[in-house]
Order: structure tokens, then C-alpha cells, then sequence
């Protein structure tokens, strides 16, 4: 089993008879959404779930998990999902897999949050990994020309016939190549007030438990 798998088999336990569980997007996460699916059939597990994009909804859907999405529901009781990066004191980059709007609208109506990634993406700064800002079209330009201003090295990301990449809601992404985010909070407080821009792949103060997968000593629990 690679560790992917084991955090992925390992955060599912924490999923509860009766519970909303928010349901991540990307390689990890999808190893628990099959863990929820092998529980929803085989133990008769009664969940709702609300995916966090178009790619874990037809994965859920296939695996007969049901679903609600985010506004049909009161809260999420916990949300389970993967990072790119998580530091020291456990703030988090997501979005290399381009949902990052939706994964931050449902962790932000979540009571809990459980990040599952394997040891490489436990760093002591963030900012190696790209951060990705999720953008409208229109006008896209004019931010790429004033994040180059700010020097935060942008580049939209791009699918491999060259064209931009376009996320579930029809967004561009413009992945910023920062080598290392000193300040985050103040980062995130600038971009999100920059016109255009719909969300950034900064997830600051949002989790509540991070499972770690490592090759020496099995999966670790950070509460
Ligand atoms: C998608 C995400 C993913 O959770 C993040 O990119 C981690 O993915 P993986 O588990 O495939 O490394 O934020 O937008």
C-alpha cells in the first residue's frame, strides 16, 4: 500500500454514521473517497457527501456515496482532502489540481478538517510548490501585469494543446512562482483584494488535523 493510500484508508475512519463529509479533489483524496465508498457498501455507512469537484463527483456518484452540494446543506461535519504544502505551523497551499474554490467554500462551512498528505508535503516555508490564484478571464492579462509588477512571478497555467487550463467554473489559474512565501497572511489579504481574482490556493487556519504518511514510521496523526 503506498502512503497515499494508507492516510487516505486512515482519515475515512474518522467518517461517522449520519455525518456531511466534504469530499477533497486529488490523488490522495481519492483513495479515501474510495475508502467512503468500500464503508457506504460494505458497512451500510449513511453519509452525505459534498464534493469539492466535477472530477470527486463522478468518482462518488460511480461508488453510490450520496451527495448534496454545499448550499442544500446547514454545515459539513468534516471535510477530508489533500495540500500541496503544509508548514511548520500548519498553514496549507492547495489547488495543484485546479479546485481550489470549491475546496475552500466547503472547508469554510466545515466544523472539521482533516488534511492527508504523505511526509514530502510537510515543509518549514511554504511557497516551493507553485500557488496557484484562481482568476476570471476577463481582465486576466491586466493581473498577470500587476502580479509581475509585485514580483511574484505569475504564469497561467496551461493545458498540454497550450490552451488555458479552465477549473469547473470556467476560471483561469495563474500559478504563482514564489520560492517562498514569507508573510502568508499578509499575501492572502492582498490577493484578495485584487479585481479579478476569484480565490488563492492560500488555505490559512482552516485545518483541524493533518495525517501524515511516512516511509519510517507509518501514518502520524497531527491533532
Ligand atoms: C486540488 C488540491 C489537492 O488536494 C492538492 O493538489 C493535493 O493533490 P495530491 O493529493 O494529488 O498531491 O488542492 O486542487
Amino acid at each position: 500500500m503506498n502512503l497515499k493510500q494508507m492516510v487516505g484508508i486512515e482519515a475515512a475512519k474518522y467518517v461517522k454514521d449520519g455525518m456531511t463529509v466534504g469530499l477533497g479533489t486529488g490523488s490522495t483524496a481519492y483513495f479515501m473517497v474510495e475508502e467512503i465508498g468500500r464503508r457506504v457498501k460494505e458497512e451500510n455507512l449513511n453519509i452525505v457527501g459534498v464534493t469539492t469537484s466535477k472530477a470527486t463527483e463522478k468518482q462518488a456518484l460511480s461508488l453510490g456515496i450520496p451527495l448534496k452540494s454545499i448550499d442544500e446543506v446547514d454545515f459539513v461535519d468534516l471535510t477530508i482532502d489533500g495540500a500541496d504544502e503544509i508548514s511548520e505551523d500548519y498553514q496549507g497551499t492547495k489547488g495543484g489540481g485546479a479546485a481550489l474554490l470549491f475546496e475552500k467554500i466547503v472547508a469554510t462551512y466545515s466544523k472539521e478538517v482533516i488534511w492527508i498528505v504523505d511526509e514530502s508535503k510537510m515543509v518549514k516555508h511554504l511557497g516551493a510548490f507553485p500557488l496557484p490564484v484562481e482568476v476570471i478571464p476577463y481582465g486576466s492579462d491586466q493581473l498577470l501585469r500587476k502580479f509581475t509588477a509585485k514580483e511574484l512571478n505569475p504564469k497561467i497555467r496551461l493545458t498540454e494543446d497550450g490552451n488555458p487550463l479552465l477549473t469547473d467554473s470556467k476560471n483561469y489559474i495563474i500559478d504563482l512562482y514564489l520560492e517562498d512565501i514569507s508573510a502568508p497572511q499578509e499575501l492572502a489579504v492582498w490577493l484578495d483584494h485584487q479585481v479579478g481574482v476569484v480565490e488563492h490556493g492560500l488555505f490559512l487556519d482552516m485545518v483541524t488535523r493533518v495525517i501524515i504518511g511516512t516511509s519510517t514510521e507509518g501514518v502520524k496523526t497531527i491533532n
